[in-house]
């Protein structure tokens, strides 16, 4: 397996190139099998999930190409509606492809989906969605059995709670449903609005995506369009993240400030200049490191629950407490314990976190147990005194492109063995 040997205490400075969305990209590549022409879908990560993602797509019979960072799908070519536990049991949004699938071939059968251990995560809110728009749901012990006895019907749908993948679901579902379709308390995320503009540029008709309200006059047929995916928030954060932690700076390319504004007003507050530009991005460390008084995870815009685990290494190295309030999963401090091994004071009792922030870090030999929370336990051995060394990188791969890389490209000294 491999791992992450790190030297902390070198003060990165760089400028990087954020990569496409992982978030975006996924969706947007299940949405291809809506249509019945040709998709480019450039900037995608070369990411595991991507890969996958493009596996699934040629299980069901679509033609695929990927040259560089360009993913071309035909989907004309779909012949197949199943997806097996081995395909599914590895990625958690191959969820995302249900709607579509339901929407294009009227039944689909697949396995119940895996991915990254953040506690239980249902999809009751997907199935009551179809439900109303006329699908038929097999709930079996290993896999999920849905079809149409006529086409998916149009409906107004309230979601309980603003899910990410729900609303992307009966979104793509809609596009080719019979009548029009309201969603209402629908998640705001930038990936679901940049979901929509690839649904529209294929002939779709959605409006309101990036509001609680989005309304989808079904089609009866959709083409191909080609699309640029946005660049990767969190990821942008990331680099941002690492360039405050070690008392640097950093320029990132191509990603849009508005979208990650919630968490560059918390670097701002922890001691750095921010500023950005069009989509470039700069940070500039004034070696003050401040508490968090109080973060508490939202769904967007409020601050994301993937961006947790970085602002919990940022708080290590602070002056002072901060308070954590996790709302949206409940396995999110996965890194606590790593952090603990590093000399960090946290206390956790449910969803809060209270982290005693310390300047007196120290490297050690630690685990990442997801993407994110591995992610900071990266951030956190940047900034620490001496060697760490992290094992579970396949986690944190699944979510940075040239993470290493870039990394090093900054300054820092990090070694995959
Ligand atoms: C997506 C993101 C993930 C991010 C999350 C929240 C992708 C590929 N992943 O995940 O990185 O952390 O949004 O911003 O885009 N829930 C239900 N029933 C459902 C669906 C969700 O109760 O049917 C609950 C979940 O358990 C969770 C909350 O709603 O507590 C949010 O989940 P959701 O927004 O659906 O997250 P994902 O789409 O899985």
């Amino acid at each position: 397996m491999d791992r992450y040997e790190i030297v902390g205490g070198q003060r990165l400075e760089g400028e990087i190139r954020v990569q496409g969305a992982k978030n975006s990209v996924l969706p947007i590549l299940a949405a291809t099998v809506l249509t019945n022409g040709r998709c480019t879908i450039h900037n995608c990560p070369a990411l595991s999930d991507t890969a996958l993602t493009v596996q699934i797509l040629q299980t069901l019979g679509c033609r695929t190409d990927w040259e560089q960072g360009s993913i071309t799908v035909d989907s004309s070519s779909l012949s197949n509606q199943e997806l097996s536990e081995t395909l599914t049991g590895k990625m958690r949004s191959s969820i995302v492809f249900l709607g579509p699938l339901l929407a294009r071939c009227g039944r689909v059968k697949i396995a119940y989906p895996g991915g990254c251990r953040l506690g239980p995560r249902p999809i009751d809110l997907h199935l009551n969605g179809l439900r109303q728009m006329g699908a038929v749901v097999q709930e079996e012990q290993d896999y999920l059995l849905c079809h149409t006895p006529s086409k998916l019907q149009g409906a107004r749908i309230t979601l309980s709670f603003p899910s990410v993948g729900a609303t992307e679901n009966l979104m793509m579902a809609a596009v080719l449903a019979q009548g029009k379709t309201t969603l209402c308390q629908a998640a705001r995320e930038p990936e679901i609005v940049d979901l929509a503009v690839f649904l529209n540029r294929c002939g779709a008709r959605i409006c309101g995506a990036g509001s609680s309200v989005i309304e989808i006059e079904g089609v009866t047929r959709l083409g191909g369009c080609e699309h640029t995916v946005i660049g990767d928030r969190i990821a942008a954060a990331t680099y941002l993240a690492a360039a405050a932690i070690t008392g640097g700076q950093a320029a990132v390319l191509g990603a849009d400030p508005r979208n990650l504004s919630s968490m560059l007003m918390l670097l701002q507050k922890n001691g750095s200049r921010v500023g950005w530009e069009k989509n470039r991005l700069f940070l500039k460390s004034e070696g003050r490191f401040r508490a968090f008084p109080h973060i508490e995870t939202a769904p967007y815009p409020g601050f994301p629950t993937d961006g947790l685990p970085l602002f919990l290494s940022l708080a290590a190295t602070a002056q002072g407490n901060s308070i954590f309030v996790e709302n949206i999963f409940e396995n999110r401090y996965s890194s606590v314990l790593g952090l603990q091994k590093m000399g960090v004071q946290i206390h956790r009792e449910g969803r809060t976190a209270v982290v005693e922030g310390s300047k007196e870090l120290h490297g050690a030999d630690v685990c990442a147990e997801d993407l994110r929370g591995g992610a900071g336990l990266v951030l956190a051995a940047l900034a620490a005194r001496g060697r760490s060394r992290i094992e579970g990188v396949h986690w944190i791969e699944r979510g940075y492109e040239h993470f290493c890389r870039n990394l090093t490209a900054m300054g820092a000294k990090i070694r995959k063995e």
